[in-house]
């Protein structure tokens, strides 16, 4: 079965979720050589970070949690990246973020450099002490989708959190209407969740532990998300649906709710980047 994305022609309608496997180059190679879709790199900021202090990802049951407070290499290491790759780099996406909109808006200026297929902004990372996730603050967001869409002149989404109530649904995507963006990924981990174990300690040190839920115990949740945009959003907004894939039933399942690729973060964790190429055949 062929795929369309972006007006691109894709082999493969499965990709890695941004965190997973994209962190260091080692790993965006592999990912970059092994699979035969999209890749999407970890998510930017404007200079390294080490990111939270471990442990900070677990196996939990029904899927995992993670507090890995944006870990990155910086946004000219995977810019760099994409350079050296230019034969592929109509296969990565670049995901960016900010930790003020200053630094958002200077990250987004790189970004547009690039020479990626397309940049994909995350609105949504849970794990950042004292920082709000920006998709749940309509105000901040709908300015950022403005100054974003002056600076990008090449395909650039969002990637937001989860929603729960239908009057969430509609301002978001009043705002994504309005805006310049290609295409929407939904969603980021379920957030500030809290898991204890057996001895009732939590399991993620950082954020009092507090962290992103994956896997299939947010597949439903996923699902709703993907099928509320979908109705909501221009036609011409393409959808990236993500969480909770584990099967190929799943990946099938996000598509039956409006996405047109999927990204997998928590199964591709556990089993590698052969499973994306698995996934992807069994559809
Ligand atoms: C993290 O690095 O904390 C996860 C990023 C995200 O969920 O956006």
């Amino acid at each position: 079965m062929r795929h369309t994305f972006l007006g691109h022609q894709l082999k493969s309608h499965v990709m890695n979720a941004a965190g997973v496997h994209c962190t260091t180059l080692d790993e965006l190679s592999i990912l970059l050589k092994n699979t035969k879709g999209l890749i999407v790199t970890k998510t930017a900021t404007l200079h390294p970070r080490q990111g939270n202090i471990k442990p900070r990802y677990a196996e939990i049951p029904g899927g995992s949690i993670n507090s890995m407070g944006l870990p990155n290499l910086g946004i000219d290491a995977y810019i760099n990246f994409i350079t050296l790759n230019s034969m592929r780099a109509h296969r990565i996406i670049l995901s960016i973020a900010g930790l003020s909109l200053n630094e958002l808006i200077r990250v987004a200026h790189r970004a547009n450099c690039s020479k990626a297929l397309a940049i994909e902004v995350n609105l949504s990372c849970p794990n950042i002490d004292g920082k709000p996730q920006v998709a749940y603050d309509f105000q901040t967001t709908e300015y950022l989708l403005k100054q974003l869409g002056i600076i990008f002149d090449k395909p650039w989404g969002v990637k937001l959190p989860p929603y729960f109530d239908p009057i969430h649904f509609d301002q978001i995507t009043e705002l994504l209407n309005r805006s310049s963006v290609s295409f929407v990924t939904a969603i980021n981990s379920p957030g500030n969740a809290l898991w204890l174990d057996e001895d009732l300690k939590s399991v993620i040190v950082p954020k009092d532990g507090h962290g992103g839920i994956g896997g299939p115990m947010i597949l439903p949740i996923a699902l709703a998300n993907v099928s509320h945009l979908r109705k909501r959003l221009r036609p011409e907004i393409e959808m990236i649906g993500c969480g909770g894939v584990e099967t190929a039933l799943d990946v099938k399942k996000h598509m039956k709710c409006g996405a047109q690729i999927v990204q997998v973060g928590t199964t591709l964790m556990k089993y590698g980047p052969h499973l994306l190429n698995e996934l992807s055949a069994s559809v």
